[in-house]
């Protein structure tokens, strides 16, 4: 195999942009190894995004305006107990927490085979975007995903180098999907 570029924040911009998905945008090819996710983009996403369920955002390649990774966005809160508050140094006597979600996540195996990074890049911009929020509209001190270890039980190291921790609820109870959060300012 020949040597993937590696994609980071500060270089992304000359291979990548971003473009939120809307009704009229013709979908092109996409492909990642678990048939739902591609499924997701093209049959599920407008109508999510119509109904106001999820806010799809796709990276898509300067040079060919083919879609690189996709991911899709929106709000969510998370019960902490009380150790896990205290790990995050949240003195509040309620449990549930405001958070924004990574619903659905994935990069295109062409694209995998060309670039390192990009499934990183699309964590670190839904950071940034969660703090634009947090800076402008709506507060939200995690990051959450629910790890999809049913289809690959590598995402969850995937996402525990990205930073997120299990979460103490939902963890064991639903062995399909691993609940997650990172700490957007910690
Ligand atoms: C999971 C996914 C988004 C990762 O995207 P990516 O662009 O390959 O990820 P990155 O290149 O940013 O990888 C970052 C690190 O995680 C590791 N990693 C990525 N995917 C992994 C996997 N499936 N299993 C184990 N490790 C993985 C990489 O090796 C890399 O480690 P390194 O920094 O030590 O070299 C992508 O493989 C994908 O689209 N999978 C199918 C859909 C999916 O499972 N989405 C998540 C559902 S919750």
């Amino acid at each position: 195999m020949r040597q993937r570029v590696n994609i980071t924040s500060k270089n992304a911009h000359l291979h990548f942009y971003f473009e939120k998905l809307n009704s009229e945008k013709v979908l092109t090819s996409f492909n990642c190894h678990i048939n739902e996710y591609n499924y997701y983009l093209f049959q599920d996403a407008i109508r999510s995004l119509k109904d106001h369920i999820a806010k799809t955002w796709l990276l898509c390649e300067h040079k060919t305006g083919n879609i690189a990774g996709y991911m899709a966005l929106i709000m969510d809160s998370i019960k902490l107990s009380l150790s896990e508050k205290e790990l995050h140094n949240l003195d509040y006597p309620f449990k549930t927490i405001p958070a924004m979600k990574i619903a659905k996540l994935a990069v295109d195996l062409n694209f995998s085979e060309k670039y390192k990074g990009i499934g990183t890049f699309l964590i670190d911009s839904a950071m940034g975007i969660a703090t634009d929020c947090n800076d402008d509209y709506c507060a939200a001190r995690f990051l959450t995903v629910d790890a999809d270890i049913e289809h690959d039980e590598g995402v969850l190291a995937f996402y525990q180098k990205n930073g997120f921790i299990p979460n103490a609820e939902l963890y064991n109870k639903n062995r399909k999907t691993i609940s997650m959060r990172k700490d957007i300012y910690q």
